[in-house]
């Protein structure tokens, strides 16, 4: 018997019907956020690894394993999963062709050839049944109204007794310095940039445990990840902090208007700051879910 395809289809824009309600959910909205997630991803390594390679370690991640990404976005961490086989493959799977098409071209830049793209919407994934040895997702599973539908879908393409893990922001409390962004493009642009709270539905213990458990994984458990991030004064992390949470106001910025805007973020940021650098506190959660044998 042949063994079953797990490519997903082409990519191609608007492929994915979008089935859901939720604005943060559907294709157009995460497309209209693209063009920050370019600027975001000016150098194709991440720039920071830490929590990607212990999400990496909890997914028990083989040289030689198939390995799905969901909702990779621009790549992450799937690039850095990539790095780490020799004779397997990663999928980098999300519902935004424009994010992966970044994803891509990261991929290509780093001459890293074991890296696909698939365009496919988490709650029907375009892959068929027991396909992958482990499956991965950083920060995608917030948006979906219908999460336990999702992880679901990560339950039928994975081969029996494996893992998949997933990676969410804890709650905003724990991650200070989104508030201190939103308040310094306030401060730049006189117009109000409330907390995207969606971006934390899963951050308080024992949710995404709960939708692990529900989707019909045999273990579920979740692990709290904690980082202080140094940061050093003028670094662009604060840049690719702004294009992110206002993709939409950075597109005619010249450099000039850039220092301004990223002066006052800093400034707002202030708190954190020890000497020469910037100390950011950054919480986030895994969920390890390992399919019945
Ligand atoms: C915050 S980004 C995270 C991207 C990447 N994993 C990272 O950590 O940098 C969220 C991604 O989820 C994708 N997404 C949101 N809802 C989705 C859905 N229902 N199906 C597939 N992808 C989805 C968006 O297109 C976006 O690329």
């Amino acid at each position: 018997m042949d063994a079953p395809d797990c490519l997903g289809q082409p990519i191609k824009a608007g492929l994915v019907k979008d089935p859901a309600s939720d604005t943060e959910n559907r294709t157009d909205y995460w497309k209209n956020r693209s063009p920050g997630w370019t600027e975001a991803a000016t150098s194709a390594k991440p720039s920071d690894d830490t929590f990607n390679l212990r999400l990496i370690e909890e997914a028990d991640i083989e040289s030689n394993m198939k390995v799905l990404d969901v909702a990779s976005g621009t790549g992450d961490p799937a690039i850095t999963i990539a790095g780490k086989l020799t004779s397997g493959t990663v999928t980098a799977c999300d519902m935004t062709s424009e994010m992966l098409a970044v994803a891509a071209a990261r991929a290509q830049k780093l001459s890293i050839n074991n890296f696909q793209i698939a365009a496919g919407n988490m709650i029907s994934l375009p892959f068929a049944d027991s396909c992958f040895d482990a499956v991965t997702s950083r920060n995608g599973l917030m948006f979906p109204d219908d999460k336990v539908g999702c992880a679901k879908e990560v339950l039928r393409v994975l081969k029996p007794n494996r893992k998949a893990v997933w990676m969410v922001w804890g709650p905003i409390e724990k991650n200070p310095t989104f508030g201190a962004v939103n308040t310094g493009l306030e401060k730049y642009f006189g117009e109000d940039f409330p907390p995207r709270m969606i971006r934390h539905n899963l951050g308080d213990a024992g949710l995404l445990s709960d939708v692990i458990e529900k989707a019909g994984f045999a273990g579920a458990e979740e692990i709290e990840l904690k980082q202080e991030r140094t940061i050093k004064q003028g670094d662009d992390y604060f840049r690719r902090a702004v294009a992110r949470t206002a993709p939409h106001r950075i597109e005619n910025l010249s450099e000039e208007n850039w220092a301004d805007l990223l002066k006052n973020v800093e400034e707002r940021c202030s708190d954190f700051r020890e000497g020469e650098v910037y100390k950011i506190p950054i919480v986030a959660r895994l969920g390890i879910g390992t399919s019945p044998g």
